[in-house]
């Protein structure tokens, strides 16, 4: 018999997505090109912006929001704790101070009121989180900050797919930031993208994640007469190669159905945990759904076992769950500074874990998570 094991997440790659990636091979035009700008379009398109603007990864998406913003040393940029660490290392990158604020309990979010309680006549901008797939308060973050006068940037790195106010994620957002990492529901291999509706910021972005050049190398490399370019600004290689873009058009394709069954496993997942005490799990907030990209499950007390105790007992069953999102104030690279205590943030860090969720997952794979948490909890 063979061992049973059940992972976290399965990036959905077919024959479909090595076809698109050989067709860039064979097509000559393996950099940035006209199938990263044709992702752009399409991507921009499908979480209702008006501009993209892909790049390497999220991480170098944060990177370039903060740069176009224009903040810098002495400003300071409010951010979660409990979120992946490259949403606060982004602010480090451009010189500027991360400041970190607490997230509410049921979303793992940011809320005008935790971010308030950090608000300081030094603070730039905010950058909010779209946690593990569930949407923030768009409305509400969107207005504090337009009242606040700062910029709210949002960290949508996991987040393609999911709506607010009956909306996509990204659609009326100042600068959003995704990301295609493989552990993401859509996929380049690695790579990200900024969406924005302002066409002056669109160019200069470009600019930025290309060295800082006035025309990008595919308008060069296209011309029949010399183009000189001119470098307007220091810049970075930030670039996604057409190989991806082509990944990435494919699995663009794919999203609404891996969409459907995310939540659907989700929904099974609620009710079959539904009686365990001590146990909740993530859900849509009143006004959004979540695409559950990080389907997590908080332990109380009454639950019995801890949280690690849980972990071990599902990796020797063959299932692979991880701890709960990370809280980036209590690793080494930022115990230089003092923060107070974020209360939620520590609670859902150190009490809550992801379960495995992706398309390959069957409905017996799940009965056997599932039983593994009922027979820890007693039933
Ligand atoms: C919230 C959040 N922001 C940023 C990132 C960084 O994304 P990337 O790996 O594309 O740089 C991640 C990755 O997991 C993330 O979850």
């Amino acid at each position: 018999m063979t061992e049973r094991r059940i992972p976290v997440m399965v990036p959905m790659l077919g024959e479909e997505e090595a076809q698109a990636a050989a067709d860039a091979v064979r097509s000559g035009w393996v950099a940035q090109g006209p199938r990263v700008a044709e992702f752009e379009r399409r991507f921009a398109e499908t979480v209702g912006a008006g501009q993209g603007v892909a790049v390497s990864s999220c991480t170098t998406a944060l990177h370039l929001a903060l740069l176009v913003l224009n903040i810098g040393p002495g400003d300071e940029v409010i951010v979660p704790s409990f979120s992946f660490i490259a949403t606060a290392n982004a602010v480090r990158y451009v010189g500027a101070t991360p400041v970190f604020a607490d997230v509410e309990l049921s979303t793992g979010n940011l809320t005008v009121e935790t971010i308030d309680a950090v608000r300081t006549s030094r603070t730039r901008a905010v950058i909010a989180v779209h946690q593990g797939g569930v949407p923030f308060d768009v409305r509400a973050l969107r207005s504090a900050a337009r009242d606040w006068d700062l910029a709210l940037v949002e960290d949508a790195a996991c987040a393609a797919g999911s709506t607010a106010y009956g909306q996509p994620v990204g659609a009326g957002a100042l600068l959003a930031a995704w990301s295609f990492h493989p552990r993401k529901i859509v996929t380049t291999g690695e790579g990200g993208m900024l969406t924005l509706d302002d066409p002056e910021w669109t160019v200069r972005l470009r600019r930025l994640r290309e060295h800082g050049m006035n025309v990008s190398a595919a308008d060069r490399h296209a011309s029949a007469q010399p183009v000189l370019e001119a470098y307007l600004e220091t810049g970075w290689n930030f670039r996604m190669t057409d190989i991806q873009a082509a990944v990435g058009l494919v699995q663009l394709g794919r999203l609404p159905g891996l969409y459907a069954q995310r939540r659907a496993i989700a929904a099974r997942y609620q009710e079959l945990l539904a009686d365990l005490p001590g146990l909740t799990t993530v859900r849509d907030p009143a006004y959004g759904e979540t695409n559950y990209q990080s389907f997590w499950v908080l332990l109380d007390p009454e639950f019995g076992p801890t949280r690690d105790e849980v972990l071990a007992e599902l990796a020797t069953a063959g299932v692979s769950a991880r701890r709960g999102i990370m809280a980036s104030h209590l690793e080494p690279a930022y115990t230089d500074m003092v923060v107070p205590s974020l209360p939620v943030t520590e609670r859902l860090t150190r009490d809550s874990l992801i379960l495995p969720v992706h398309h390959a997952l069957t409905e017996n794979d799940q009965d056997h998570v599932v039983g593994v948490l009922r027979k820890l909890a007693g039933r």
